[in-house]
């Protein structure tokens, strides 16, 4: 039931193609990609490049979480080289409708990311659109960092209005998963859950099938 996506930012890129291998034989169903550009968030990472590299060697889905500020100058990019679900944070963008729409012209699912300082009011209007909301549980930027707790206030917020209003968008969460993380999050009404630190630092398989129980 909750789809599991590992973030490749913490995995060992020299051992990149074993450890796809490994997580092919997990329950998990999404590859976490980051894309970063050194501006919107203070780290610069993988680009479109990598996704394509990725995609040649895996058909799970890829999951592509865009920090970058004027997301339209790389969620083309990201699209054309394999990236299955494109989610951009939508304070990065002045037309986060548009690019939604756009998105979804091109045979994409498209998420939107709250930064965990921004309140989602502002874009509940994006919600009936949208194929993902992305609830960040850490500030964006680097892995490994301390889990928010806080943060479950506003993913039972966004669940209560998906259930009000029959919303078909996925509750994704990043920052700080791991298997006491993700149940709360999970019991607070998230079915996607992002670890990269817990996968990566821990026997993959093993960390991944925890995960994919909760319930
Ligand atoms: C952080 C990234 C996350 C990161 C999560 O900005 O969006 O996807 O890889 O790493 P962990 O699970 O270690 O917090
Ligand atoms: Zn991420």
């Amino acid at each position: 039931m909750v789809i599991v996506a590992p973030s490749l930012l913490s995995s060992d890129l020299f051992a990149l193609s074993d450890q796809l291998k490994t997580i092919k034989a997990s329950p998990a169903q999404y590859l976490h990609v980051d894309i970063m550009d050194g501006h919107y968030v203070p780290n610069i990472n993988f680009g479109d490049k990598f996704v394509s590299e990725v995609r040649a060697h895996t058909d799970l889905t890829l999951d592509c979480h865009i920090m970058v500020q004027d997301p339209e100058q790389v969620v083309f990019d990201v699209a054309k080289a394999g990236g299955d679900i494109l989610t951009f944070h939508p304070e990065t963008t002045q037309h986060a409708y548009r690019l939604i729409e756009e998105i979804h012209k091109l045979g994409k699912k498209a998420g939107i990311a709250f930064d965990p300082a921004l309140g989602i009011a502002a874009y509940e209007d994006l919600f009936p659109i949208v194929d993902q909301v992305l609830v960040m549980t850490v500030s964006p930027g680097f892995g490994g960092q301390t889990f928010i707790e806080n943060m479950l206030g506003k993913i039972a917020a966004v669940k209560k209005l998906q259930q009000e209003n029959n919303y078909h968008f996925d509750i994704e969460v990043d920052g700080g998963i791991n298997a006491q993380t993700g149940q709360q999050c999970v019991t607070s009404g998230a079915n996607v859950l992002v670890a990269g630190s817990f996968v990566f630092k821990n026997d993959i398989q093993t960390a991944i099938a925890q995960l994919s129980q909760l319930q």
